[in-house]
């Protein structure tokens, strides 16, 4: 596993552009199986968790290359595998994503259940009682979900949880629906600009659907989908982790390739914590010239501050010049970031399902480990502010999610060097030395 080096201190001025949306990406790349000609997707990210689909698609018969333009083609040169590896899917949750195209497209899924997470719990119910609506037969048969139907039929369901609607579920009931015969009403949608960008590449491909965006989604079966372009979103959390940055650095970044439309609540919220926002064409300002104000944050379905935001200014708000108090509705158990910035001398207590911070004046240098995707993001942003040297280790977890954060921040002035494990295992006698032995330091140049 490698580390991080940060030497904090350095206000961040710039302009950098976000990459495509990861959360856009996944679940469209799962939904090309249900097409019948090829797919070619411009704007999407390279990241460890594309890569992975990438592999389990091939496992299920879909090739896919990405081209010196950096878009990704995709094409089922054979459609007859109906099951998902075990092994990749515990690597990333969204491969249950395949679960539906797979059922819609090939009548059989066999897809492992993808289990817990650093993240909290993380159930699939609603994925499935939609699917049995939609007439799916589904068991679960040592820690496998099988999933069947010669057609699947459109009907009326409804996909809020507990805590509002779920993302992937909706993706998933979605991809079915667009095959099924009738017409299919999804109540409780999730509104996230993702799944309105999953339904916009859906659309592009011959479906039918209606009140993308909304919470009732409905849609009128067609009897095959056609390849084709679609170009993903911007992703709307590395845009705000970047806004972040300028705000904890107390610098003025510009984010390009963003959409300000699908963040407003957090713009507010940083508006609120103190710092000064302009909202531009595809492009967003902030500058921050003292330490945050507190506020009180809660972590909200879309179109609320969305959760895999709610480390990032749990971050900011560790230095800000009051007491401030932060929920997360959507996922309540998501704290493993507080130990690690405790390290760095955030004073951040658990009531609950709050997280009552206590600003400090300064946070300094530690050695930290990073836990999950957004939580390693958070701890970048505090090591950015903190004084001396921060190192995050395991930070293969920000490259699931993350193009290049390092290099963009460097490019704004950061100072962040990658340091590479050496291999535990000497590899065998005249093999070649991988990239990591070769490069025991890398440093992140701009
Ligand atoms: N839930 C249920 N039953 C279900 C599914 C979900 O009760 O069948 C609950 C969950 O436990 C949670 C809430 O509903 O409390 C929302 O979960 P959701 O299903 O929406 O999460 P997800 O679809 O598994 C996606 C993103 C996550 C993001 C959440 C919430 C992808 C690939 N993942 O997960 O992104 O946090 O929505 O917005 O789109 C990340 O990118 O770091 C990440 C974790």
């Amino acid at each position: 596993m490698d580390a991080l080096r940060i030497t904090g201190g350095q206000r961040l001025h710039g302009t950098v552009a976000a990459g495509g949306s990861k959360n856009a990406t996944l679940p469209i790349m799962a939904a090309a199986m249900l097409c019948d000609g090829p797919v070619v997707l411009s704007g999407t990210p390279q990241l460890t968790d594309v890569c992975t689909l990438a592999e389990l698609l091939r496992h299920l018969g879909v090739e896919s290359h990405r081209d010196a333009d950096g878009d990704v083609y995709l094409d089922t040169i054979d459609p007859t595998p109906t099951t998902a590896p075990a092994a990749l899917v515990r690597r990333m949750r969204a491969s249950f994503c395949v679960l539906s195209p797979l059922l819609a497209r090939r009548g059989r899924a066999v897809v492992p259940l993808p289990g817990g997470c650093n993240i909290g719990h993380r159930p699939v119910d609603l994925h499935l009682a939609g699917l049995a609506a939609l007439g799916a037969e589904l068991r679960i048969d040592r820690g496998f979900v099988i999933a069947e139907a010669r057609q699947l039929f459109g009907a009326k369901l409804n996909l809020r949880g507990p805590n509002g609607s779920t993302v992937t579920g909706t993706a998933n009931v979605l991809s079915a629906a667009v095959l099924a015969r009738g017409t299919t009403i999804i109540t409780g949608a999730a509104t996230e600009p993702e799944i309105v960008d999953l339904g916009r590449f859906l659309i592009a491909a011959g479906a039918n659907i209606e009140g993308l965006g909304t919470d009732t989604l409905e849609i009128h079966g067609v009897e095959r989908l056609s390849g084709a372009e679609h170009e993903v979103i911007p992703d709307r959390i590395e845009a705000a982790t970047l806004l972040l940055a300028a705000a904890i650095t107390r610098g003025t970044v510009s984010v390009t390739h963003v959409r300000p439309e699908h963040l407003s609540a957090v713009l507010e919220a940083l508006s609120a914590a103190g710092a000064l926002v302009a909202v531009g064409n595809h492009k967003i300002t902030v500058h921050a010239e003292n330490r945050p104000q507190p506020i009180d944050l809660i972590a909200r379905p879309y179109p609320g501050v969305p959760t895999d935001l709610q480390a990032q200014f749990m971050a900011l708000l560790a230095l800000a010049e009051g007491n401030s108090v932060v929920a997360d509705d959507v996922f309540p158990e998501r704290s493993l970031h507080l130990a690690e910035l405790a390290r760095l001398g955030a004073r951040i207590q658990r009531r609950d399902r709050l997280a009552m911070v206590e600003g400090v004046h300064r946070l300094s240098g530690a050695e930290v480990t990073a836990t999950d995707l957004r939580a390693t993001a958070a701890l970048v942003l505090a090591g950015l502010a903190a004084r001396g040297e921060t190192i995050i280790h395991e930070v293969e977890h920000l490259e699931r999610g993350y193009e290049d954060l390092p290099l963009k921040l460097n490019q704004l002035g950061a100072n962040i060097t990658r340091l590479t494990a050496k291999p535990a295992v000497a590899p065998p006698a005249g093999s070649r030395p991988s990239r990591q032995a070769r490069e025991p330091a890398t440093p992140i140049t701009t």
